[in-house]
């Protein structure tokens, strides 16, 4: 049975309206990431990474599935039990795409996690920094989102999914966080065959064995379509 490994990144989500983080206009050039996105930052101003996320989650809510995520979802559900997906994406576009099953390798925007318990639930969507944790009532409410400095979620199912890989197929993500960008390297070695599916050459491209650049539109559901017609290659 041959198995894939599929890692996306924000450029699966881009066409939906969702920004990416590292290109022209991209997230990161409005907002500094130490801002935002570390545990350092959300200790100096917790109100100003709620307000950061709490729009992300909006314009989450209001983004549609675009034809990449309802192909990748088509490949999961013809081949249940070969297909991983993997995303560093905090988006839901994947499961309303119809995913059943998706690695959110750097948390979700629709959780919330208390920094006090550890207690997870369904975040409302705008939080505060005075929320209380509905478990244990501490005021140390944060988005359940994976910050630069903290460990990633699942990494040990993942790297068991990469030790098995026959394929492995990174889209839209632009190779410059690791663990996720050190992936093509682990399943490399583990003897499978790896592809980039990008708008443009990712920092790592040079360590996949073939690549097709285009938009994730086009480029995802053209190549869902070839591998469910003649099998994985
Ligand atoms: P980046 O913003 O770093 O990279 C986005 C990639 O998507 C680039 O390689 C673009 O060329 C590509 N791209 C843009 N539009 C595309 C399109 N329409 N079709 C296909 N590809 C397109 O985003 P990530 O690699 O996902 O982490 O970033 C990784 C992590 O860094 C994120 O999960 C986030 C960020 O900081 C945290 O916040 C912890």
């Amino acid at each position: 049975m041959q198995r894939i490994v599929i890692l996306t990144g924000a450029g699966l989500s881009a066409e939906s309206g969702l920004g990416t983080f590292r290109d022209k206009d991209g997230l990161w050039t409005k907002y500094d990431l130490e801002d935002v996105a570390t545990p350092e930052g959300f200790a100096r101003n917790p109100a100003l990474v709620h307000e950061f996320y709490n729009a992300r989650r909006a314009n989450c809510l209001e983004a549609m599935p675009n034809p990449a995520h309802l192909a990748l979802a088509r490949l999961q559900h013809a081949w249940p039990d070969r297909v991983t997906l993997v995303t560093q994406n905090v988006d839901d576009l994947l499961e309303r795409a119809g995913a059943a099953s998706v690695i959110h390798m750097h948390g979700e925007l629709t959780r919330a996690l208390c920094g006090a318990c550890a207690h997870r639930w369904a975040a409302p969507a705008v939080m505060a920094p005075k929320d209380p944790c509905p478990a244990c009532a501490a005021p140390e409410t944060r988005p359940d989102i994976v910050w630069f400095g903290e460990f990633p979620y699942h990494m040990a199912r993942i790297d068991a999914a990469l030790a098995q890989a026959d394929l492995f197929v990174a889209i839209g993500t632009s190779g410059n966080v690791y663990p996720a960008a050190g992936f093509v390297q682990e399943a490399s070695l583990a003897g499978a065959r790896t592809l980039e599916l990008n708008l443009e050459p990712s920092a790592t491209a040079s360590m996949f064995d073939a690549a097709r650049f285009g938009p994730a539109s086009k480029v995802v559901p053209d190549w869902v379509s070839e591998v469910l017609r003649e099998g994985v290659p």
